[in-house]
């Protein structure tokens, strides 16, 4: 299987998790990204069984919306019962690598509301030590440079995203170099420099179920 045909077929399993629990009044959070878009295609054959979505991010929203899926603002929503999204990186612990979308905030905020995070991603994603992937950082405009000086204290190689503005009208500093002993640590430090909206490790709320798309099937992880 091609690693697109392995993204459509790990958005079928958390269909088919969430068919049987999806209720008139349910509101489904959805992640962003090409694994995610074959989970909002799939999703919309359901749109009858279902109240709606909350998007993380714009691009999420208008793909919702063309399906005819009505998408709230969180705000509007007092619980969320699933979280379905990809990923740049997961290990075994469920932790995440996220945000090669630039998407990561807003989706750590859905994430943060659902009460189970499903992660779909093809088996390239799995990783035994997070951070070939570089690490993104969502940052405060003004305080780019800052904020560079500070990862590089704490061993990384920031790298300016050009021409990327996020949903939230900031930069992105991808961070290489990086060797991510302790997720839940390095998440917390980096967000705790002056400047920076979050990053992209999901260590603290890491996903509940991993759907990981092998040649094999869909293993999952939990
Ligand atoms: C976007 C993300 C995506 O989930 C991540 O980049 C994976 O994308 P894809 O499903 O296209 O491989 O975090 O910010």
């Amino acid at each position: 299987m091609t690693q697109d045909e392995l993204k459509q077929a790990v958005a079928r399993a958390a269909i088919d998790i969430i068919t049987p629990k999806l209720a008139k009044d349910s509101v489904i959070g959805v992640g962003t990204g090409s694994t995610a878009n074959h989970f909002i295609d799939m999703l919309a054959d359901l749109k009858a069984r279902f109240d709606g979505a909350v998007a993380s991010s714009e691009a999420t929203a208008e793909r919702l919306k063309k399906h005819g899926i009505p998408v709230y603002d969180l705000n509007s929503v007092s619980s969320l019962e699933f979280y379905i999204d990809g990923a740049d990186e997961a290990n075994d612990h469920l932790e995440l690598i996220k945000g090669g979308g630039a998407a990561l905030t807003r989706e750590k905020i859905v994430a943060a509301v659902a009460k189970t995070f499903i992660c779909i991603a093809d088996e390239s994603k799995r990783v035994d030590l997070l951070g070939a992937f570089p690490l993104p950082v969502e940052v405060i405009p003004m305080a780019r440079s800052h904020v560079a000086r500070q990862i590089v204290k704490l061993g990384g190689d920031p790298v300016y995203r050009e021409g990327v503005v996020t949903d939230n009208g900031n930069v992105i500093l991808d961070v290489h170099n990086l060797t991510i002993n302790n997720a839940i640590e390095l998440e917390r430090d980096l967000n705790q420099v002056v400047g920076v909206v979050t990053n992209g490790l999901f260590a603290h709320r890491p996903a509940d179920i991993l759907l990981l798309g092998t040649q094999n099937g869909v293993e999952t992880v939990d």
